[in-house]
């Protein structure tokens, strides 16, 4: 496969991490290709017990794979009261194959019972960017609280119930920007866009 000089792959099946990552990489002076672009890309299997250990598989795994510098992102949301759960089983807290509303549906029942001010809770996001065998990982954390209801129609995932105090919002009430700006992807790819600067001089 020929590979531009200046590409990274964006090393996820995810259309909605996708969008948020071109959004903060779009002025680097890189071609960014998506791994749900390229033909014969194996999803990686995501069995490692910490978000640094999925972020590392899956940037390793598709740079060797594709010879090309490789950037993944592994994403929990940590709720206090649940004892960080669901963290690095976010994707599957509902089933294996769960969808973005299961798994919605699945926190809010299990937190029916928990008042307002025990409600706190984290996105973290860890990104590895790995090249030529070797891995740069970086984090981003966003605090919040997890509201009783779904709220707002924007982003993905958990976004409808995750609350921003200071904007009175949640995530799925925020535009694209608003929400990079703030979240713990957009803080850890302002992160890895420093990590990348460097290894695109
Ligand atoms: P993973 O990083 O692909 O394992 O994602 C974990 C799960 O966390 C995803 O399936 C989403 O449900 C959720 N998630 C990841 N990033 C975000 C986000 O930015 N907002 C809301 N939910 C997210």
């Amino acid at each position: 496969m020929r590979t531009p000089p200046r590409s990274l792959l964006l090393a996820t099946q995810n259309a909605d991490k996708i969008i948020e990552m071109r959004d903060v990489l779009r002025d680097l002076d890189i071609e960014l290709i998506s791994a749900a672009s390229l033909e014969g890309i194996p999803p990686v299997d995501e069995d490692q017990d910490t978000l640094a250990g999925n972020a590392v598989k899956k940037a390793l795994t598709l740079s060797q794979l594709t010879g090309m510098i490789a950037l993944a992102d592994d994403t929990g949301l940590e709720v206090d009261a649940l004892g960080g759960a669901p963290g690095v089983y976010s994707s599957r807290y509902s089933a294996p194959e769960a969808t973005y509303a299961a798994n919605v549906a699945r926190l809010l029942r299990e937190m029916q019972n928990i008042p307002e001010s025990a409600r706190t809770a984290r996105f973290r996001c860890v990104i590895a960017i790995a090249r030529d065998g070797h891995v740069n990982t970086v984090e981003g954390v966003c605090e919040g609280l997890i509201t009783a209801t779904p709220r707002g129609t924007d982003g993905f995932g958990y976004d409808p119930v995750f609350w921003v105090p200071d904007l009175r919002k949640t995530f799925a009430e925020l535009s694209l920007a608003e929400k990079n700006l703030i979240s713990h992807r957009g803080r850890a790819l302002r992160k890895a866009r420093a990590v990348l600067e460097e290894i695109f001089r």
